[in-house]
């Protein structure tokens, strides 16, 4: 838990967060090779608790020089925790002060289909690593420190890894996955207009039965393949430029923060250059879609709500703030004027610039009570008396 480790970890999100020029994600990359430490002023006043943290460990600097020896001192002692009869818990610290230095490492050493619960405790710190838990190893939470804090970061894209399915910096099969307070980065370049082959990943969940509460998920194009499944998200952050929430995933979204880090449109200009979802349900039969609740959608560009990846995308955005940076049809129906007949786009209750639903797209719904209640309830929606209930009572 070095203050550097803090500190270069903060720069990547103040990077992420703030900027959005066009090779921001290579300025990071080497500033991590190359590390400086920063002025305090650098660290933007969106993490205030990181700054705070900073500052109290500033302070000790010196003291810290001449009483520390080993870097593992710092280190809960005792820990991790023996197995109970329920959860085994393993530790992943980058400095090798617990049992294993990468995650995936960790992961390699879960049993083959245990029952058990194995809660993968990740230190502090920035984990560059591409990371698969494959479908045989349900009953995995990766437990970070906070999503300011701790994340895993690759940089793979369509191109180099055969395709935007297998870009995911994190590629999670197994079901009944758990992750808290971590963040899941793509730090590929952000692709230029009309580049080709540069979407890139950051988590693809692939498993049934999955919740991520407090997580962070970086990247530009198609950040967060919510791929199939019934998956929870409960005050994450999620960053993105085009389609970045997508997939056929079944998926309850509360209390998020969306931030788009589309290239600016000067006032005027028609541009719309993002989308925050592509969902993508192809058929009449399957039961897939978004529902986002209480959340809240800023950050630049001017970006649609969702575009028709597939025919039946369904997506409803209920109680969500919304920037003006919602174009003002709201939603895109992929240029395939069928799908209006097909797409299930709603929003219910929202606020904001964005939200004014006068010049919506004619297909987009102004959802009433009734039609806007099973986009509400993520107990009825995801089937969580199944599965979601028993990951919070324990
Ligand atoms: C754990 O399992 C053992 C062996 O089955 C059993 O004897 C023990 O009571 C269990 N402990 C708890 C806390 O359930
Ligand atoms: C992790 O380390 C603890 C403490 O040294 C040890 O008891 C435990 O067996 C280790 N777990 C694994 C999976 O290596
Ligand atoms: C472990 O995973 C299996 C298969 O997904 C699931 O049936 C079981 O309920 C899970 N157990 C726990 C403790 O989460
Ligand atoms: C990922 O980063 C490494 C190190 O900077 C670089 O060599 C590699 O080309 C990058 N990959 C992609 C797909 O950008
Ligand atoms: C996550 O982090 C928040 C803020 O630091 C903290 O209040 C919360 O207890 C943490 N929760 C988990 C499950 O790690
Ligand atoms: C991806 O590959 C295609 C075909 O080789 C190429 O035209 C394109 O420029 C590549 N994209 C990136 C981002 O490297
Ligand atoms: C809505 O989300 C905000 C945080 O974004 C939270 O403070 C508030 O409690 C949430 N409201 C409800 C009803 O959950
Ligand atoms: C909006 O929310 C308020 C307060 O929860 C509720 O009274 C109202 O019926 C809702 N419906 C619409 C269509 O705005
Ligand atoms: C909504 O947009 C229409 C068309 O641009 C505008 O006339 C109206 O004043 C807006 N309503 C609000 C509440 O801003
Ligand atoms: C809600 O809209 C549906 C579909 O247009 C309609 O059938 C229903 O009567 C409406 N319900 C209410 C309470 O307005």
């Amino acid at each position: 838990m070095s203050s550097t480790k803090l500190i270069s970890l903060s720069i990547v999100f103040a990077l992420l967060a703030a900027l959005t020029s066009t090779n921001f994600h290579i300025l990071f990359l080497n500033h991590l090779v190359q590390f400086t430490p920063p002025t305090l002023s650098s660290i933007p006043l969106i993490f205030p608790i990181l700054i705070s943290r900073h500052g109290h460990h500033h302070h000790h600097t010196n003291e810290k020089k001449t009483t520390k020896t080993n870097i593992c001192d710092d280190f809960p002692p005792d820990f991790p925790p023996p197995d109970t009869n329920t959860t085994s818990v393993f530790c992943v610290d980058s400095n090798g002060c617990c049992n294993f230095t990468t995650v995936q490492a960790a992961v390699d050493a879960v049993g083959v289909m245990s029952p058990k619960r194995t809660i993968i405790w990740i230190n502090n710190g920035i984990y560059f690593e591409k990371v698969i838990v494959p479908k045989t190893k349900p009953n995995i939470t990766f437990q970070g420190q906070g999503y300011t804090s701790t994340a895993i970061v690759w940089n793979d894209t369509a191109n180099s890894s055969h395709g935007t399915f297998y870009s995911g910096s994190v590629q999670v099969f197994a079901a009944n996955f758990i992750a808290k307070n971590i963040s899941f980065m793509n730090v590929a370049p952000i692709p230029g207009p009309g580049v080709v082959g540069a979407q890139a990943v950051a988590l693809r969940i692939a498993g049934d039965e999955a919740a991520f509460w407090g997580c962070g998920f970086f990247g530009a194009q198609d950040t967060l393949h919510d791929d199939r499944g019934r998956h929870y998200f409960k005050e994450c952050y999620i960053q993105g430029s085009i389609d970045f929430i997508f997939g056929n995933g079944k998926s309850f979204y509360e209390n998020c923060h969306i931030t788009s880090i589309a290239s600016l449109v000067a006032p005027g200009a028609k541009v719309i250059n993002g989308a925050v979802t592509a969902q993508g349900r192809a058929s009449k039969e399957e039961n897939s879609g978004f529902a986002f609740v209480n959340c809240s959608i800023g950050g630049s560009g001017r970006i649609w709500l969702g575009r028709a990846w597939r025919p039946f995308s369904t997506v409803v955005f209920s109680y969500t703030t919304m920037s003006d940076i919602i174009a003002s049809e709201g939603w895109n129906d992929f240029n395939d004027p069928l799908r209006d007949q097909s797409i299930f786009y709603g929003e219910y209750n929202c606020t904001g610039d964005g939200a004014n639903t006068t010049l919506r797209a004619p297909y987009a719904q102004r959802l009433n009570d009734t039609q806007a209640s099973p986009f509400l309830n993520y107990v009825s929606f995801i089937d969580a008396d199944q599965w979601l209930q028993s990951y919070t009572s324990n």
